[in-house]
This record gives C-alpha cells, structure tokens and sequence, in this order.
C-alpha cells in the first residue's frame, strides 16, 4: 500500500521506515527540511539501534522517501500522523502539530485517503478530529493506531509487537489497517480492533500502569532502606507472581522521558476535567516527582564533598534523550546547592550540553569525568557504567565514593577495594 507519514519523531521516523519493510511504500513528511536533507541521504536524525540499517535498505529498494513538501502525499491510501503532542503548562496534551498537519494534508489527499493518529492523544481527541474533518467538508475517515515503542528499543518493540490496536469507525478502515500490517498478521501478532476513543485509552492507560508499577517499587525501595530489606531480591520475589510480572522492577532515581511523566498528566487531566477522581495515579504522579528531590538529597547526604562526577544523563540507558531525564531533574538541584559535577554519558553529551546547566563540565570520557572528583554518582544504567573498572576509577579519584542509583556496580567488590557504596533500596 501507498503510505503518508507527517511527522519523522522518535515515532514517525521508526514508523515509517518499519512500515516501509512491509509490503508497503512510504513517504515521510517533515516541515524541517534540515531533517528532511539528511534522511534522503540515509543519514539517521535519531538514535536508534539498527535504524540506519532498514533505512539505508529501504532508501535502495526505493521503498521510502522523504519530502517537506505536503503535495508529495496526494496518492498515498492511508496517511499516519506522526507529529509531537506536547504538555501544555496545564498537563494537557497540545494538539496543535495535529491540527496543522490534518488542514495541511486534507487540501492534498484524495477523498478515501485513511487519516490514521497514530501520535499519542488524550482520550477523546480523535473523535473530536473527525468532527473537525466534517466541519471543513472534507469525509476522510479517521482511525487510531498508538505506538507502544520504547526509546532505545523501538526497532525490536517494532517487529516483537504485544498487541498492535486499531481505533475504527467502519469496515473499510479494519481492511486498510489489516493490509498495511500484512506481515504482522500473518505471524499471528494479536490484534485488538475497537472504537477511537478506547484505542487512546489503551495507550494512556498502558503507560500509566506502567509508571505507577515504577511509582511503586521505588517507594517500596525508600521502605527497604529503613528496615534494612533488600530491593534486588524483593523486585525477584514479587515479579515471579505471573500476575506481576517481572518487568518495570527495578528501582531507580524516577522514570522520565518524553512520554511517561506527558501521558501521565494528559490522562490526570482528562480525568480531572471529567471530574472523575484518579486519586492512584494523582499519588504516583506525585510520588515520582517527589523522587527527583529525595535522590538529590540521598546524594547530598552521602557525597564526600562538592566536586562529583556524574555518570549518565539520558533518561534510560540506550538513548540520546534527555527530555524529562530524571539525571537532569536531579543534576539541576545539586546545581543550585552548588555542587560542582563532571558529567558524562555515553550517547547524550550533546544534547544535555545543549542544556547549558550552571556549575555542570560535559567531559568526553568516563575517566575525565571521574578524575579529581570525590563522588560519583550513577544515574543511567549503560553497560559503560556495568563494566566499570574500579581499580583504576580508584587511582582517579580523590575520595571512594560511589552512590548508585540504578543498583547497577558490583556493590560487594567495590566494598572489597575500599570504596563507600551508597544504593536505592539497600540500607
Ligand atoms: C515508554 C513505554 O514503555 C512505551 O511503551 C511507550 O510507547 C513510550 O513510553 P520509553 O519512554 O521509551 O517508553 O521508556 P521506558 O523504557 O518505558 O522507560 C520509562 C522510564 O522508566 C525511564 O526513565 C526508565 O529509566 C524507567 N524505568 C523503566 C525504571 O526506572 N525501571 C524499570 O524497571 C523500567
């Protein structure tokens, strides 16, 4: 199938190069032209694993191109808006970007074009664009089909869909939908067709679970501390109950990114408008802010001094991200305490650089980071920072101090070399 993308995010980009693997051609929309130039070439405007490899594979096959220019969608048969929906000062989503791409695309597309959301929308949001559709007097259906891909691991998150979800209004949808994921469907990945507005439900509450699970276990974390449990093995116990499950144990300094703590406040003030009270996820929403400051203060009560290095600064290990970064959240106090820090991170010096937060050196390595400093300080989980070698970090630094806040050194060893060891959720 002739497919659209509006929209070359962390979202459209992985999107539509995956689409384009399928038995589908893409052509992806951007009003940066700047983006637009590089991906022609084939160069990756995001970091992500393997990307650049489907994408170099797709521009060959000639399965995929890239234009600033909306005329350039006028065949495509579906079109998936892709365009960043971001908070507005009130917690809730700014539809804006979506708005100016349906106007934009509308004027191109024929008539049976599919308007698929595929950008992450409150509740209730995709209904209101269909109306929206009518009132100009154009009859382009709409449809929904969230994204459930994890920064760092979309490729994979791509082609190992749990579920893919359809959000339809008729029949015809359904068979667009279901031809454009051939490939998915024939390799049995379920499929939940429903209605547009519990579509975005599905996505907004999958995400909020997700994220009180981690409000959760990191206050069952601060509980470990006091009573002198430990949180590795209580995150083992408690996540071998099928019910539970395993994964989004792991207790850290806060979740962030640019979806959790966006998609939380979105669903809160949907829910708060409706007024229907969310007193689980207000709490956890609120505990996970709180985290930020508590973990400042667990360094400050635990560092050697004022001149620390500060390993990790991506919001979770295998992105360039900062954006709602908890290591940024709690940089930012230490910053106004008048901590000194060398920071370093594998992937995302660039971006955080581009931060300019007072009283932080992004320094190019992890041993410049660490050199002179009598604290570090771990805040992403990056292999890097697994395989530290702490025989030499020893000879770097002026005092031993390690505090982990992803439970991530090997805590006994590290004791074994003499340094002090400070985690999350052991006492
Ligand atoms: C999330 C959802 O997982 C994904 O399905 C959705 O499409 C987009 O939002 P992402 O934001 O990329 O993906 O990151 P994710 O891997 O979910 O992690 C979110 C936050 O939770 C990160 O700050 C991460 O460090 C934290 N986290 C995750 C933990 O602290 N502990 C865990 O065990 C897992």
């Amino acid at each position: 199938m002739k497919i659209g993308v509006i929209g070359t995010g962390y979202v459209g980009l992985v999107s539509g190069v995956m689409l384009s693997t399928e038995d589908n051609s893409v052509i992806c929309i951007d009003k940066s032209k700047d983006i637009i130039t590089k991906l022609k070439i084939g160069e990756c405007t995001i970091y992500e694993n393997m990307l650049d490899h489907y994408l170099k594979s797709s521009l060959d096959n000639n399965k995929i191109s890239f234009s600033s220019n909306y005329n350039d969608i006028k065949d495509v048969e579906a079109l998936f808006i892709c365009v960043g929906t971001p908070s507005s000062d009130d917690g809730s989503a700014n539809l804006d970007y979506i708005y100016s791409s349906i106007d934009s695309s509308l004027e191109v597309v024929s008539k049976d074009c599919l308007i698929i959301i595929k950008s992450t929308v409150p509740p209730g949001s995709s209904k209101k664009f269909q109306d929206y559709i009518y009132k100009k007097g154009y009859h382009n259906k709409i449809a929904t089909n969230p994204e459930f891909l994890r920064e760092g691991t979309a490729i994979y998150d791509f082609q190992n869909a749990d579920r893919i979800v359809f959000g339809i209004q008729n029949e015809q949808s359904k068979k667009i939908l279901l031809d454009i994921y051939k490939s998915d469907v024939l390799k049995g990945t379920e499929i939940v067709f429903t209605d547009l507005t519990t579509s975005e439900m599905i996505k907004y509450v999958s995400n909020s679970f997700l994220s009180i699970k981690l409000s959760f276990i990191n206050e069952m974390a601060n509980l470990c501390e006091k009573i002198d449990a430990n949180i590795h093995d209580l995150s083992k116990g408690v996540g071998l109950d099928k019910r539970i499950g395993s994964m989004f144990l792991n207790a850290g300094p806060g979740y962030g990114g640019s979806c959790f703590p966006k998609d939380t406040n979105a669903l809160k003030f949907v829910s708060d408008k409706l007024n229907v009270k969310s007193l689980v996820l207000d709490a956890s929403i609120e505990s996970n802010l709180a985290r930020y400051s508590l973990m400042a203060k667990k360094i400050e009560d635990n560092a050697g001094g004022k001149k620390i290095a500060i390993l990790g600064m991506s919001f979770k290990a295998g992105t360039d991200d900062v954006r709602d970064s908890p290591a940024v959240e709690i940089i930012n106090i230490l910053s106004e305490k008048g901590y000194d820090m060398n920071c370093y991170d594998p992937a995302s010096n660039n971006n955080f650089r581009s931060l300019n937060i007072r009283n932080t050196k992004t320094c190019k390595s992890l041993n410049e980071a660490v050199k002179d400093t009598n604290t570090i300080v771990i805040l992403t989980e990056w292999e890097e920072f697994k395989e530290i070698n702490l025989e030499d970090i020893s000879k770097l630094v002026t005092n031993k101090i390690i505090i982990d806040l992803r439970n991530i050194i090997d805590r006994d060893y590290a004791l074994k070399l003499g340094f002090e060891v400070t985690n999350i959720g052991i006492a």
